[in-house]
């Protein structure tokens, strides 16, 4: 009998809702939510309200492009968190209001590992998957850490980060320089024109396999700081060389730590997600460096990196055909580890 999941994801600020069978994605609908902008950053309180305007046409949508019947579902996936919790109550109680009204069973999902099994969504039936163990190198504005992914069930974190996300230290450096944001995508395509070498900024020196981007961060705004004194310009005349700089410097930072994890497990599959899975340069370091190693990389279609709910449907199937349903007055969480 096949497994077909509804997958709904509302962790933050993106409203989305897919619907895979058997692996297979049918339909993945996302509503991103532009309000934020203007601000700087998310504000959860827009965020929960767009949800609410959001959830039951992004639902719907999944639902006819898959061409499937509420009542054809296994089970209805949701995202129980990490995120704001705000936002996370609106799709928790639309999942839970659609299994009580239908009697279709609830799977909670750790929205993480939807990030970390997003490398199993197929979109046609051959796409290869990842074989057991594999390496994680999870990426986004609120996390930095490296996984071992030795089935669904069993992941075992091996480092993270001790301050900021990479993710973070892309938008706070760019909205420094005065961009947009989510700052990231902005820092990927100037550096596209930039000397890479051009500037230096203190790496990190920590112990193991966590991760530490709050020097970095501080490196650059003093870079900026000691060079606007002589030259009220030179963020402006050299902002590709300055998102060059920086990129170059989270990857490098990056890839040592993933270096160290893949010599210290001798594991030959690397995966990456996340949002910041989505730049250009992590992307092209990454498969270098596993090229160069003979190690297997899974590198995502862009359309996965961000959140979405074909990662939590994926996640969520893995964790039905284990066994695992939630009870209908399951609380999501806005914190939780893998
Ligand atoms: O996974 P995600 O969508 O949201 C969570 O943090 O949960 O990640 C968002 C992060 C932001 O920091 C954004 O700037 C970053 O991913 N990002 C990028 C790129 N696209 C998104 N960072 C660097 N280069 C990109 N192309």
């Amino acid at each position: 009998m096949s497994t077909l999941i509804l997958g709904i994801e509302s962790s933050c600020d993106d409203t989305s809702a897919a619907v895979i069978r058997d692996g297979l994605l049918l339909s993945n609908v996302i509503a991103s939510q532009k309000v934020h902008e203007e601000y700087g950053g998310v504000v959860p309180e827009l965020a929960s309200r767009a949800h609410q305007q959001n959830i039951v046409p992004v639902v719907d949508t999944a639902l006819r492009r898959a061409g499937v019947d509420v009542s054809d579902l296994s089970a209805i996936a949701f995202t129980r968190g990490p995120g704001l919790l705000g936002s996370l109550l609106v799709g928790t109680s639309f999942a839970k209001g659609l299994s009580l009204g239908t009697g279709v069973p609830l799977v909670d999902v750790n929205h993480l590992h939807g990030h970390i099994l997003s490398h199993f969504i197929r979109q046609e039936p051959g796409d290869e998957v990842p074989e057991f163990p594999y390496l994680c190198l999870l990426v986004s504005g609120g996390n930095s850490q490296i996984v071992l992914v030795e089935s669904p069930e069993k992941m075992q974190l091996l480092g993270q980060t001790i301050d900021d996300a990479a993710g973070e230290a892309f938008d706070k450096c760019a909205k420094v320089m005065g961009l947009p944001y989510p700052g990231g995508p902005h820092i990927d395509r100037l550096a596209a024109e930039g000397d890479a070498q051009r500037f230096k900024f203190s790496k990190p020196h920590i112990p193991g396999l966590d991760y530490s981007f709050s020097g970095l961060k501080t490196s650059f705004l003093y870079t900026l700081r000691d060079n606007l004194r002589a030259d009220a310009d030179f963020v402006e005349k050299n902002k590709a060389h300055l998102a060059a700089s920086l990129q170059r410097t989270i990857i490098e930072i990056l890839l040592d730590k993933l270096d160290k994890a893949a010599r210290q497990t001798g594991v030959r599959t690397i995966a990456i997600g996340g949002g910041v899975s989505a730049n250009s340069g992590v992307r092209q370091a990454v498969a270098e460096y596993c090229q160069a190693r003979g190690i297997k990389a899974f590198i995502p279609q862009r359309a996965f990196t961000t959140d979405n709910a074909a990662m939590v449907a994926i996640a969520g199937m893995f964790r039905f055909q284990a066994g695992h349903t939630c009870p209908v007055d399951a609380a999501p969480f806005a914190r939780v580890t893998i």
